[in-house]
């Protein structure tokens, strides 16, 4: 089967011609969520696993399952089936105690961003986020929105996806205090999830699995000014960009790294 789908692949892609291309990531199996940046790759397995990739090798980190992991300025960060938050210390992951968590991204300024259960969205400063050290409880600042999925870059702020599966855009998030100028909705095609990368690239899975990148991000346009096709020949689940590697899983959890 996984024979199978690797030969399609290398078909498809044979096939077209595009500005992105697309080969086997070091091989894991059953890949259902991926997370890039500053450089590290991680991954979560079928089973709840997470990895950590070195060269072409992946390496389990801790010993705990989790639902859904990401890497950034403010460390490791996960959350597991019981939306319990954990962080990476010592070499495991540790569990915090404070809001429960559906998702969390570690990819802002230091701070970390959250969805809880009832898609309220959070954000933790960066003074506590960097600091935390597996005592105490994590004292979340509310966002005052409602959202399903949550990312954030240091250069352009925080992008998220509302339960009606809308972008959203916030320019600045001060990682400090957790204060945001506001959000914008991003006008367009509607999105599973979206996720910005360390250098403020955005790409995003619509609801036919369809992969797109946002362009014509700056300051003055921060919300950008179009969505633009990333031809994937499969159906795709998740994606995380950082510098210049694109990472997308498909449905049938095979692992793919982009480039262009
Ligand atoms: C996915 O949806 C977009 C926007 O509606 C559309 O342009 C595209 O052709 C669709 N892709 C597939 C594979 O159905």
């Amino acid at each position: 089967m996984k024979a199978v789908a690797v030969f399609l692949l290398v078909l498809c892609y044979l096939a077209v011609s595009h500005a992105w291309t697309c080969r086997d990531a070091p091989r894991l199996y059953n890949v259902k969520q991926v997370d890039a940046g500053q450089g590290k790759v991680v991954a979560r397995d079928s089973n709840y696993y997470v990895y950590f990739l070195s060269g072409s090798s992946w390496y389990r980190l801790g010993s705990l399952r989790l639902k859904h992991v990401s890497v950034g300025p403010a460390g490791i960060w996960g959350t597991d089936t019981s939306n319990k938050v954990y962080k990476y210390i010592a070499g495991n992951f540790v569990g915090a105690t404070g809001l429960s968590m559906q998702q969390v991204d570690a990819g802002g300024d230091g701070q970390v961003v959250g969805v809880s259960s009832s898609q309220s969205s959070y954000c933790l400063r960066s003074s506590l986020a960097l600091a935390y050290k597996g005592v105490g409880s994590l004292s979340w600042n509310s966002l005052s929105r409602t959202m399903r999925y949550y990312s954030c870059g240091p250069l352009y702020g925080c992008w998220g996806v509302d339960t009606r599966s809308q972008v959203y855009v916030t320019q600045r998030i001060t990682a400090t205090s957790c204060g945001t100028t506001g959000w914008t909705q991003v006008p367009g095609l509607t999105m599973r999830m979206v996720e910005v990368g360390t250098d403020g690239n955005v790409f995003g899975v619509a609801a036919n699995s369809s992969v797109y990148q946002r362009v014509g991000i700056s300051h003055v346009h921060p919300q950008g000014t179009g969505w633009v096709s990333v031809s994937m020949c499969m159906p795709i689940t998740h994606l995380s960009y950082d510098l210049g590697q694109l990472w997308v899983v498909t449905n049938s959890g095979l692992l793919l790294q982009c480039s262009n």
